[in-house]
């Protein structure tokens, strides 16, 4: 690659940084680029005040963003650290003689959230023992469950009972629905949120979105919703920090989108679930029901699934 200027460098590193997932899409990071680093910042005005009061996952989703673009310097023969305090994330970079570019990176712009069913495969046992045991960290961690075990039983126990509160609660639904994109204008005035046609609906005017969105808002569509793709997955996983504190968060998202992109490289599919650990009660009912000493904090589902037709949309990025 010709020599270029680190401003351009950091521009072609965000823009691998920003394709991580984050709650409803909400893309809650801003980026400062000064001398050899780069900052990663929260963007406050896209918390989720209602799912996510405590901004742990928006914390989560600061940390995969790193995670991107740290495997985006190495692809253009960057070594990278992270490093968090005082509420951000510093990433400095440092040139290598070769370029180090692995299937991970080549995985970025693949990963994405699977929406629907999985086709119901199962995935070995030994892919994913290989996956989690190459990514290991000190303070994230993650317990794999195959569908048929009893803890797999649990986790689905949770998710409906995680269904039943969130769809039974308003201020949830309105802020849901509040990130929810109808038809094309809407998704172009915001790249960001749950849109239409990633989700898999038609597109209709915002009026009549809203209001056939809300009629399937409830326990019952949602358990039914939910239960199937539970049927259809191979996995669980439980992603979990040692304490719950924000350094841990970040740490875990960097963990996390790790292993996405490694299960992305191997033509693994996962959608979220995460209800469970966005509801106090629920979170430590879990981590006491399936013996964990660290506390859950993501929730996944794996299994193999089509590539989907259309990307959830990115804004573009302001320095
Ligand atoms: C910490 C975290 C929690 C999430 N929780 C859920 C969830 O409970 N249910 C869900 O459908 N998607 C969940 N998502 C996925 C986002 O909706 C998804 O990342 C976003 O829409 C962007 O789509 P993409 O991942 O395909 O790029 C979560 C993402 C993150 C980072």
């Amino acid at each position: 690659m010709e020599t270029i200027t680190f401003i351009e460098l950091a521009k072609l590193l965000i823009s691998f940084a920003i394709l991580a997932p984050s709650g409803h899409n909400s893309q809650p990071w801003q980026f400062q680029v000064s001398n050899n680093e780069i900052i990663i910042t929260p963007d406050y005005s896209k918390r989720l005040d209602v799912v996510d009061g405590n901004d742990r996952e928006l914390f989560i989703s600061l940390g995969c963003a790193t995670e991107n673009l740290m495997t985006a310097a190495r692809h253009y023969g960057y070594d990278s650290k992270y490093d968090f305090s005082d509420g951000k994330i510093v990433v400095t970079f440092s040139k290598q003689d070769i370029c180090n570019s692995d299937t991970l990176f080549d995985a970025i712009p693949k990963r994405h959230t699977h929406r629907g069913n999985f086709s119901g495969a199962r995935i070995p046992d030994n892919i994913l023992q290989n996956i989690s045991a190459r990514i290991l960290q000190d303070n994230a961690s993650v317990k794999i469950y195959n569908s048929e075990s009893r803890e797999a039983e649990i986790i689905m126990q949770k998710i409906a009972e995680g269904n039943e509160i969130q769809m039974s609660d308003t201020a949830f639904k309105r802020e849901l629905v509040s990130w929810m994109r109808f038809n094309k204008k809407h998704v172009n005035e915001t790249h960001n949120g749950l849109c239409y046609n990633v989700l898999g609906f038609p597109s209709t005017p915002k009026p009549i979105g809203k209001r056939l969105v809300g009629m399937f808002l409830n326990p019952k569509a949602q358990n039914k919703t939910d239960n199937a793709v539970n049927a259809s997955a191979s996995h669980f996983c439980v992603f979990c920090v040692k304490d719950d504190n924000v350094k841990n968060w970040v740490d875990l998202g960097v963990f996390l989108e790790r292993f996405l992109l490694k299960i992305t490289s191997e033509g693994i599919s996962y959608s979220f679930s995460n209800q469970p650990c966005e509801i106090p009660s629920l979170k430590e009912n879990l981590r006491q029901n399936l013996n964990l000493t660290a506390y859950p904090s993501v929730i996944i589902r794996l299994g193999y699934g089509e590539e989907p037709k259309t990307f959830a949309p990115r804004e573009e990025v302001k320095l």
